[in-house]
């Protein structure tokens, strides 16, 4: 069991009425600038540890964009954020850097169990949102994060940047074409490899890394008290209480990217297998997986991943009666042994006699240009936070099955207290 139940559900309830409140509260009072077209966004970012940096530098690059804060409760961390920003104030407590009138943007890139606290805590001080994927740690976390979002006036987006990709343009259209036709099974995966004795994720801890200079309390963020412990601090990624292991980390890219391409809802049922068979190094999430997610109307999608092959890089396959549509990372070809990445789409002989194969052709949208430029224009950005629910769902569901080791439908995982 990670939260307990009862802190959490009075840390939803009231975080979701406090972000509801505030909301409205700062509309009516016109607290928040309304930004022309030239005016400079001002960024803080929750959070500027190995992702939190990329972010920083994104802002950096935006145009008209500055980061003017930085909030960690780690001293190197905060440290690490004024060498790349020189400018930031730094705090410990992002409640500090919440109180800020003129951050107008937040970056939350903490781990996956603060991340609904961030998320919620950021919309109840008015300000816009971009959130690291996976949304949340929970379903239920989910939910009221979802709520919060609608019922506030801030632009807000989920960190899954293949959203703004040119391939998710290219798929949805060969699919509105009809070059696809029935489509009743997609399958993906995703692999990678470390030398052996190096589990996939694990990062040394740094000396520094003590009581003395992290916030340990608030790193918890309501979890399991424990005593300090350096490792599951920076190698959270390792433990359920601050993980959802891959599902979170990288199926959620996957799924979202499917989702989208198909408009797909939440799944209708998920079953989940694996184990920590490639190293076993105390890590608690599983390295090897297989999941299974059922959709409405005749659909079933497969994900697969190992951490000790990385032969087949990263895939999505979407099996259709006229044709395929193929997007690779770093795919070793069967026959040929080249590595292959980019979109791909295969005509089906049998229903497209005629048909040539086509590869994709769409630019790509920057990620974090596009928030920048939404919380300008107040347009719904790239990776709105409904996509960010959806594909948060799925990947619970999995983790959910896996844990109890059986299949489970939507209704199932909702009801059951997330773990
Ligand atoms: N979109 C992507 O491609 C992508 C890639 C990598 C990671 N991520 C996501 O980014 C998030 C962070 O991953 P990471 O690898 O950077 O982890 P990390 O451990 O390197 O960084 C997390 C940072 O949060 C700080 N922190 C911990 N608790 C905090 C709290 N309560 N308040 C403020 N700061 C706190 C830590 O000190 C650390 O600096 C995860 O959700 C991860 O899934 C996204």
């Amino acid at each position: 069991m990670g939260i307990d139940n009862n802190d959490r559900r009075k840390f939803l309830s009231s975080t979701a009425r406090g972000a509801v409140g505030a909301g409205l509260m700062l509309t009516a009072s016109g607290w928040n600038r309304v930004l022309g077209a030239n005016d400079r966004v001002r960024v803080g970012i929750i959070g500027p540890g190995a992702r939190g940096q990329e972010l920083i530098k994104d802002v950096m690059r935006a145009p008209n964009a500055e980061m003017i804060a930085a909030a960690d409760v780690y001293s190197r961390r905060r440290d690490e954020a004024k060498n790349l920003a020189p400018d930031v104030k730094l705090f410990s407590d992002h409640r500090r850097l919440l109180d800020l009138k003129d951050v107008d943007a937040v970056l939350v890139a903490s781990p996956l169990h603060c991340h609904a606290r961030h998320f919620l805590d950021t919309l109840a001080a008015g300000k816009d949102l971009y959130a690291e994927k996976t949304m949340t740690w929970s379903i239920e976390e989910a939910d009221a994060c979802l709520q919060a979002a609608k019922r506030s006036n801030r632009v807000v987006t989920i960190g899954l940047q293949h959203q703004s990709s040119g391939e998710l343009i290219d798929a949805k259209q060969w699919i509105k074409d009809g070059l696809v036709g029935k489509i009743t099974h997609i399958e993906t995966w995703m692999s990678r490899n470390t030398p052996r004795g190096r589990g996939q994720w694990v990062r040394p801890l740094p000396q520094d890394c003590t009581p003395d200079n992290v916030d340990w309390d608030a790193f918890l963020s309501g979890r399991p008290k424990r005593t300090f412990d350096a490792n599951r601090f920076i190698n959270w990624r390792l433990f359920w209480d601050y993980s959802g292991g891959n599902v979170t980390e990288n199926m959620v890219h996957q799924i979202a990217w499917t989702m989208r391409v198909l408009d797909l809802p939440v799944p209708t049922a998920a079953y989940m297998s694996g184990g920590v068979f490639s190293e076993k190094d105390g890590r608690e999430v599983p390295d090897t997986i297989a999941v299974t997610l059922d959709f409405p109307d005749d659909l079933v999608l497969t994900w697969q991943s190992t951490f000790s092959n990385s032969r087949y890089g990263i895939g999505d396959r979407i099996l259709g009666s006229h044709g395929t549509i193929e997007r690779l990372a770093g795919s070793t070809d069967m026959v040929t042994g080249r590595s292959l990445t980019g979109l791909r789409y295969y005509p089906e002989k049998v229903n497209r006699a005629e048909a040539a194969m086509l590869e994709g052709q769409s630019k790509g949208a920057n990620h974090m240009a596009d928030f920048i430029e939404c919380v300008r224009s107040r347009r719904e950005p790239n990776a709105p936070v409904e996509i960010g629910y959806r594909s948060a769902v799925a990947a619970h569901m999995a983790n959910i099955s896996y844990r109890q080791k059986q299949r489970v439908t939507f209704e199932e995982a909702k009801q059951s207290a997330r773990i």
